[in-house]
């Protein structure tokens, strides 16, 4: 009797950004404690896992030529540890990812840590796992520390090294103008270069995290725009300084405040509503200080089965 092969699985996983981001001190394993709030956004990107004799990971689109894809691929790191995780041979796996991305590479939007996610949520359907979100979010922070919120999307609280999560409720729909800088940012090198930077002075802080929850409940993107911080920025302006001028052409073009995402270099810029967020992104465009302009809403859900047909 013939094997039935499962039909691919497709994913579609959501870029995050970071309303709130305090980072506390270096830790014994390098990473560092964070209170973070992440919103997950309407740029996303799309993962297809099939059953395969050749396996590995093909990437196409946004950035697609600079994502390694060997065995330091996040989304191949996904594959080997829920092999591992449900007891399959983690060198033999016997999947091929094809990821075609939307969300910037090494832009500080987790595009690489919501491949990850997707992988897992899409295997896990390919092998018919009964396994739990949070189950899967268990593994996800093992491959990365942005990992599990791309499991759960919307809008959510990171503690630890961002990967213990405690979802948000917000009802409300906020939106954002994303700028891509040229280039990518490395995260470590960042991190290093705010450790750097609190050695030698005392750069501000961002306050509290309540104070950004209160602005979400309220709904009012003006009440929100006055709370949004990131202890991130100081050190990604710092490695690339042209990051200074982009943040300024977004509210001259009318967007109610901008910061960098996450550790960068992509600029969010949080907007009015819909039309004035098409309106910044078209003035930005042409104002050069950037590589691409992107709209986006958020909340907006985590990684999600979209099709099983598709083929890879
Ligand atoms: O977990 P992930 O591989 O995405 O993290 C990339 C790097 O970012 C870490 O190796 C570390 O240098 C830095 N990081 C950190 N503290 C965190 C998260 C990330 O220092 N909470």
């Amino acid at each position: 009797m013939l094997a039935v092969v499962p039909p691919p699985v497709t994913v579609r996983v959501p870029a995050k950004v970071n309303l709130h981001l305090a980072v506390g001190d270096l830790r014994a394993d390098g990473y560092h404690d964070l209170v973070t709030i992440f919103q997950a956004l309407s740029l996303t990107d799309e993962v297809t896992v099939a059953i395969a004799e050749d396996p590995g990971v093909e990437v196409h689109g946004e950035g697609a030529d600079s994502v390694p894809t060997g065995a330091s691929n996040l989304a191949w790191r996904a594959v080997r540890a829920l092999a591992q995780h449900v007891g399959r041979d983690p060198d033999d796996p016997k999947v091929r990812v094809v990821i075609r991305k939307s969300i910037p590479v090494a832009g500080g939007m987790a595009g690489g840590s919501a491949d990850a996610a997707a992988t897992l949520v899409g295997l896990a359907s390919l092998w018919r796992l009964e396994i739990s979100r949070d189950e899967l979010a268990g593994i996800a922070g093992k491959i990365g520390a942005d990992v599990p919120f791309a499991i759960y999307g919307g809008t959510a609280l990171g503690t630890d090294r961002g990967d213990r999560i405690v979802p948000v409720l917000s009802r409300h729909t906020f939106h954002w103008v994303l700028a891509f800088d040229r280039r990518g940012l490395s995260t470590p090198e960042v991190f290093d270069e705010l450790d750097r930077l609190r050695a030698d002075g005392d750069p501000p802080r961002v306050g509290e995290a309540e104070a950004v929850l209160e602005g979400l409940s309220s709904g009012d993107p003006r009440q929100l725009a006055l709370l949004l911080g990131n202890d991130l920025q100081a050190a990604a302006v710092s490695l690339r300084p042209n990051l200074r001028r982009t943040l300024r052409a977004g509210v001259n073009a009318g967007a109610l405040a901008g910061m960098v995402s996450g550790s960068g270099p992509t600029c969010a810029f949080l907007c009015t509503d819909g039309d004035s967020a098409v309106r910044v992104a078209a003035e930005l465009a042409g104002a050069g200080v950037c590589r691409t302009v992107r709209v986006a809403q958020g909340p907006v859900h985590g990684a999600r089965v979209v099709g099983t047909e598709e083929a890879p």
